[in-house]
């Protein structure tokens, strides 16, 4: 069984976030089943690192899309990568979706066209003459008109679509339609419009067989209003009709205390000693004073899904208490201000680094005793699970994947609603487990052998695959 996994960023070459991390992860857990293969753009960051490509298709312009080539490499392990070959729409310094400013392409809309148009073609036979897929997985609005493209054929080629964060929705001006191929009776309730615009991601959802998200309680939570972006009644539909699940996110094997080659000194759940020497590398990295009480981490884009001002706001009392913080992250310009202002108020106590760095982060998970993580909401999270990994408890949100992952008490704590009063009371008893060793070895134990991997979630994948194909054969 083939199975073409779609995605707009790989942590092999490019990632802005979680995303990256699950594309590169899922495909290696389900290539023991399936004949995986990943399509990409071919952004410059991907050409420049993935070695050979080979073209061995063209994909023909449709409406105003370009024409493009479809090249096959393959990863360091051997997983098939297709990528399209399209400089004029990918070849650029910047992330996937913004330029250096942080500002979206602005023809965001014709590149993630483009990849769903490829995806639909490689599904339908039209792309590698030597193979097709018999199932599309796609992920996020950039490959949500995979589905919509194979539906307007009338091809009834099963498609997975996982949301990973709906506040994301590719929505662009409805004048746009034709020059994409998008048929003007789609743009309908019942079909890609949304409040008066073009939604890549509603499409997604719409023409998919099945809807999948990153954990069960963000499943839920999206089909309410409060967390729903929009799409909440859409997705209640999905729910009803048996057709949205929550599969929770794994880790990979890097994530390892005891291999780690960034980490200062290794460690493990049964020896924890060498987290000492990671924690003063973090001190001394960020410009804090040496000192034995509990140090706190904020790994994160700084935006406001994250409660990064709660964070910034709960800081005075850490350090009050004999805290320190160290930051690292970047984002939205105001908040990497009010925190660069944070750690000038508080020298030897407060460390911010604006910037990612992977090398950085893993230090900060291994060397820090609690991670905060006030995210408002949180589809799955990867970070607090990297964190309990390394023996760092996170404080956090009782929400999506943050509900999912952590037990309250036992391998990090929890609290009810985002605001600073229940935020605090979280950290307050963060720093009572601090004080008393004994519950803070059990904890932390708890929270590094709590079971992490991909292959209990890729088996309900494979569910899942199965669910859609049996209703695609009957559609
Ligand atoms: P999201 O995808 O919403 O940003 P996740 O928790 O799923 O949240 O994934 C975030 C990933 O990005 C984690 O691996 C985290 O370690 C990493 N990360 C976030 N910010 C930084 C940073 N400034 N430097 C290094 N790694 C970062
Ligand atoms: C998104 C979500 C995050 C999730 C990641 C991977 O970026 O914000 O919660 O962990 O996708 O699924």
């Amino acid at each position: 069984q083939s199975i073409l996994f779609v995605t707009s960023e790989i942590a092999d070459y490019i990632k802005a976030g979680g995303l990256g991390e699950v594309s590169a992860a899922l495909p290696r857990a389900l290539r023991h089943h399936y004949d995986v293969r990943i399509l990409i753009p071919g952004y410059r960051q991907v050409l420049s690192q993935i070695g050979d490509v080979e073209e061995i298709a063209r994909l023909p312009a449709s409406f105003g899309i370009p024409a493009c080539g479809l090249g096959r490499g393959t990863t360091q392990d051997g997983l098939t990568v297709y990528v399209l070959l399209c400089p004029e729409l990918y070849d650029r310094d910047g992330s996937p979706y913004v330029d250096s400013f942080g500002v979206d392409w602005s023809d965001n809309d014709v590149r993630f066209a483009r990849l769903g148009l490829a995806a639909a073609d490689i599904a339908s036979g039209a792309g590698d003459p030597l193979w097709r897929a018999d199932l599309l997985h796609l992920n996020d609005w950039p490959s949500g008109l995979a589905s919509a493209y194979l539906a307007w054929r009338g091809q009834h080629i099963p498609t997975i679509l996982t949301i990973h964060n709906l506040a994301y929705q590719g929505l662009f001006d409805r004048n746009r339609l034709s020059y994409l191929g998008i048929p003007d009776n789609a743009f309908q309730i019942n079909g890609v419009e949304f409040y008066g615009k073009l939604s890549f991601l509603k499409a997604g959802i719409f023409y998919s067989s099945h809807i999948t998200t990153v954990s069960s309680t963000y499943a839920r939570e999206i089909t309410r209003p409060e967390f729903g972006c929009g799409l909440d009644g859409l997705l209640r539909t999905c729910a009803d009709e048996g057709r949205l699940d929550g599969i929770i996110n794994g880790i990979d094997e890097s994530w390892d205390p005891s291999t780690d080659p960034y980490l200062v000194s290794p460690f493990s759940a049964e020896n924890c000693r060498g987290k000492r020497a990671n924690a003063n590398n973090v001190r001394e990295n960020f410009g804090l004073a040496l000192s034995t009480g509990p140090l706190f981490a904020v790994v994160s884009r700084l935006v406001h899904q994250k409660g990064v001002d709660l964070a910034i706001s709960a800081a005075e009392t850490i350090v009050s208490q004999g805290g320190q913080i160290a930051v690292i992250g970047q984002g939205e310009p105001r908040f990497e201000a009010e925190l660069q202002s944070l750690a000038q108020r508080h020298p030897g106590s407060v460390g911010v680094k604006i910037g990612y760095d992977e090398g950085d982060a893993r230090r900060m998970y291994a060397g820090s005793d609690f991670l905060l993580m006030p995210s408002r909401f949180e589809p799955c999270g990867l970070s607090q699970m990297y964190a309990q990994r390394f023996g760092s408890l996170p404080i956090a949100h009782k929400t999506g994947g943050l509900a999912d992952t952590i037990e309250d008490g036992v391998n990090g704590f929890l609290f009810g609603e985002p605001s600073l009063n229940r935020f605090m009371d979280a950290i307050r008893r963060g720093l009572d487990t601090f004080r008393s060793s004994s519950r803070l070895t059990t904890m932390r134990r708890a929270a590094m052998n709590r079971p992490h991997g991909w292959d209990r979630s890729a088996s309900r994948y494979q569910e899942v695959y199965d669910r859609a194909r049996q209703a695609a054969a009957a559609a």
